[in-house]
C-alpha cells in the first residue's frame, strides 16, 4: 500500500492525533521559524496535510502555497482556509512554475518517501523549486530504533480514559524502512492506521542534500532553536542552495 493510499484514513483523525502529540500547539512556533525562513517572500510546503502549519504561516503575511496526494487532506484543508493555494501531487516528482523563497517539509513528512530514490528526487525537485537565495527546511525525527526486538517493538503512545493508541513496528534494516500500525482504540472503536517511512540519519540527509546543490546552514532540535545534540528526538535542519 503506498503512503497517499494510507494518508486517506488519516484524515478523519489528524487534528485529534495532531492536538495528542502536542503538534498543534507548536504550530505558531514553527510557522514563526518558518515566517522568518521566508523573508517575507512565498512558501511551499511539501505534504502539506490539513494546513496544520501553513494557516498560522499565511496569516503571517507569508504567501504559502502546498502540495499534497491526499483528496481527503486537501479537503480538510479547503475547508479550513481559502488564503493557501494547494494542489494534488506527488512531493517525490513535482514541478513548479514558481521560485519560492521557502520551500518546507514538516513532521517527518520527508520519510514518507520510503525509497531512497523518491527522497532524493523529491530533494532535486526542491531545489528547482526554490529562487537563487531559497531555503529549504526539513523537519524529521532522528532514527529511534530503540526496544526492537527481533526488528520488532509495539508501544504504548497515549493511554487515558476515553484512548489508548498503540503503535505496532517492523523493522527493515535493508531499506531502513519502519512498516508501523497505529492501533487506536476509544470506546468501543478501534482504528487502524498504518504507514511506513524510510528513515535517514541527518548526515544521510545533508549528503543527498549535497548532491543536489544545496549546503547545510543551520541544524536545531526546535522550532524555538534548541541546540542539535546526541540526545535530540528530531531535528530542523535549514539548508541554501550552494548554486552548483
Ligand atoms: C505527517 S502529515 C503532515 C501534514 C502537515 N505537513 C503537518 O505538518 O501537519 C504528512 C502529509 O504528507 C502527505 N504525503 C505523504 N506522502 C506524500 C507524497 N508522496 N506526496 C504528497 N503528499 C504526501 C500526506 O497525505 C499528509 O497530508
Amino acid at each position: 500500500m503506498s503512503n497517499d493510499v494510507m494518508y486517506e484514513n488519516w484524515a478523519s483523525i489528524y487534528e485529534k492525533y495532531t492536538c495528542i502529540r502536542g503538534r498543534i500547539a507548536e504550530a505558531d512556533e514553527t510557522a514563526a521559524f518558518l515566517d522568518r525562513c521566508a523573508s517575507g517572500g512565498n512558501a511551499l510546503e511539501l505534504g502539506i496535510g490539513d494546513g496544520r502549519v501553513a494557516v498560522p504561516l499565511s496569516e503571517r503575511g507569508v504567501k504559502v502555497e502546498g502540495i499534497d496526494n491526499s483528496d481527503s487532506m486537501l479537503k480538510l484543508l479547503a475547508k479550513r482556509t481559502d488564503l493557501v493555494k494547494a494542489w494534488k501531487g506527488d512531493i517525490a516528482n513535482f514541478r513548479s512554475e514558481q521560485r519560492y523563497n521557502l520551500v518546507y517539509c514538516v513532521y517527518n513528512t520527508f520519510t514518507f518517501l520510503f525509497t531512497r530514490e523518491a527522497q532524493l528526487s523529491c530533494l532535486r525537485s526542491a531545489v528547482d523549486a526554490l529562487n537563487d537565495e531559497g531555503i529549504l527546511v526539513i523537519e524529521t525525527a532522528v532514527p529511534d530504533l530503540d526496544g526492537l526486538v527481533n526488528g520488532q517493538k509495539t508501544s504504548t503512545m497515549l493511554l487515558d480514559h476515553e484512548n489508548t493508541i498503540l503503535i505496532a513496528d517492523v523493522h527493515d534494516p535493508l531499506k531502513q524502512n519502519m512498516v508501523s500500525t497505529l492501533l487506536w482504540f476509544s470506546g468501543t472503536s478501534v482504528r487502524r492506521l498504518p504507514h511506513r517511512v524510510r528513515y535517514v540519519y541527518h548526515q544521510e540527509l545533508d549528503t543527498m542534500a549535497e548532491c543536489v546543490g544545496l549546503k547545510l546552514a543551520e541544524r536545531w532540535e526546535d522550532w524555538a532553536r534548541g541546540a542539535f545534540s546526541g540526545s535530540s528526538k528530531r531535528h530542523i535542519s535549514v539548508y541554501r542552495r550552494t548554486g552548483l
